[in-house]
């Protein structure tokens, strides 16, 4: 098997990163494919705690090559800080070793202040976004009037779209949002001061990753966010801007679904949620405040302290199937260490009373369901850089052997703990 793609399947940060790190010694090229540095994916070496926005986190592996994709939107003054931040700590980035798509839209400084605007107005409905322009960088995708990071190869044109843009946001910015205009030679001077560093990592991605499964090499795609964020199969409207299922690493990267042999499903082993939106089996209470502090639930990109929650196992079996997941990867599975028991939610009784596993299509209505537990018996720890299946306790395999039984999906993978050691793999991933 040599082409995975792995995405989250919770509301994000279920600690893809990690995993990712690891499938990347084996990868010979890691692709993100959709959204942009409104994700968080930090990964632990040692002492080392590294935060990666927008650059795949298989750059922190010495021989593996890692690609932006297509359907990510790119903020060129964090990808150059996180750039130098990766330099600082040793780690080697360079066009040799980080390439991204011609296609790639930029997010422009107007995205992030309308971002902001934009939530400001909608008061009491706002999404909860990170604020970093994701959503109106691809308004301008989709509007067809965005800048791509490939316009860079022409300046002229490059002002030209800019001008156009600029215009029309000083519109919006003045007569909706009673703002104060943007500068055009303000932007055009940020902008431009990219392009000499930017343009030597521009590649056809699509025909790289081609070239790699040729070669029968191992491809890695980097989801960002997770399923139930999905600006189409999420609990719209309080999701992301892009589609963050299985499906979008083909779109995202410009790959065939045929070429695809597995998809990995990230998920904790309870629930987490940042922003607005419905969650039902979140904890607004003691047990909800101790997961989050045990489990350092707090959002990687904006600091916000995490929702959290009971696994929802209904959930789960809704983005096994939106995503055609094969392997599930379980992660955090020591904060839950200590209770006395934990809870999987397994069914929901929907508004009309009726009581099913049902993930319900509109997403309102999941505002109105309440969920239906299993209990299961706590496990007192698990041992320290714990690395085989066998050595855990037996009620830890139990609630594991659980999660398969619901989701009908095989657990490859357990993280049990923060660092690169702390993780039992039980089948091979690639
Ligand atoms: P946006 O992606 O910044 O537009 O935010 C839309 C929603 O997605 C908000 O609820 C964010 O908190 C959430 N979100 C975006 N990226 C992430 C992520 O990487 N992890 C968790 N939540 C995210």
């Amino acid at each position: 098997m040599s082409n995975v793609i792995l995405v989250g399947i919770q509301w994000g940060d279920e600690g893809k990163g990690k995993i990712v790190d690891y499938l990347a010694e084996e990868a010979s090229l890691v692709v993100r494919f959709q959204g942009g540095n409104n994700a968080g994916h930090t990964v632990i070496i040692g002492d080392q705690k590294i935060v990666l926005h927008l650059i795949p986190s298989g750059i922190l592996r010495k021989e593996t090559i890692c690609a932006i994709g297509n359907g990510v939107v790119l903020d060129p003054n964090v990808l150059q800080k996180e750039i130098q931040s990766l330099k600082e700590k040793g780690f080697s980035v360079g066009p040799e070793n980080l390439i991204i798509s011609h296609h790639a839209h930029l997010i422009m400084p107007y995205h992030r202040a309308l971002d902001v605007m934009s939530e400001k107005r909608k008061g009491e409905l706002k999404v909860g976004t990170t604020g970093r322009g994701i959503g109106p960088a691809y308004v301008d995708k989709y509007d067809r009037c965005g800048l791509r990071v490939g316009d860079y190869l022409n300046l002229d044109l490059f002002r030209e779209k800019l001008k156009a843009n600029i215009e029309f946001k000083n519109l919006v910015l003045q007569k909706v949002y009673d703002a104060e205009p943007i500068s055009y030679k303000e932007v055009e001077a940020e902008m431009i001061a990219h392009r000499d560093w930017l343009v030597p990592h521009l590649k056809d991605v699509s025909y790289v990753i081609y070239e790699a499964q040729q070669a029968k090499k191992k491809v890695l795609f980097e989801g960002a966010q997770g399923t139930s964020l999905d600006v189409d199969h999420g609990t719209y409207p309080y999701v992301t801007s892009s589609n963050t299922i299985a499906g979008a690493a083909c779109t995202g990267s410009g790959v065939g679904p045929t070429t695809i042999d597995k998809v990995i499903g990230v998920c904790k082993a309870y629930t987490t949620r940042v922003g607005s939106g419905p969650f039902p089996t979140e904890l607004d209470n003691e047990m909800g405040e101790m997961i989050r502090t045990k489990g350092g639930e707090f959002g990687a990109t904006t600091g916000r302290p995490r929702r959290t929650g009971w696994l929802d196992a209904v959930c789960l079996q809704y983005a096994v199937r939106v995503n055609g997941i094969t392997d599930l990867a379980i992660t955090k599975l020591d904060v839950l260490s200590g209770l006395d028991e934990v809870q999987i939610c397994t069914q929901y009784v929907h508004s009309n009373g009726k009581k099913n596993n049902k993930f319900p299509a509109d997403a309102r209505a999941l505002s109105n369901v309440k969920p239906v537990y299993e209990s299961h018996p706590g496990w007192k720890s698990i041992p320290e850089h714990c690395d085989k299946y066998e050595d855990l306790p037996k009620e830890a395999k139990a609630f594991l052997a659980r999660i398969e039984e619901l989701t009908n999906t095989k657990v490859s993978l357990v993280s049990t703990g923060p660092d690169r050691k702390d993780q039992i793999v039980t089948h091979n991933l690639f």
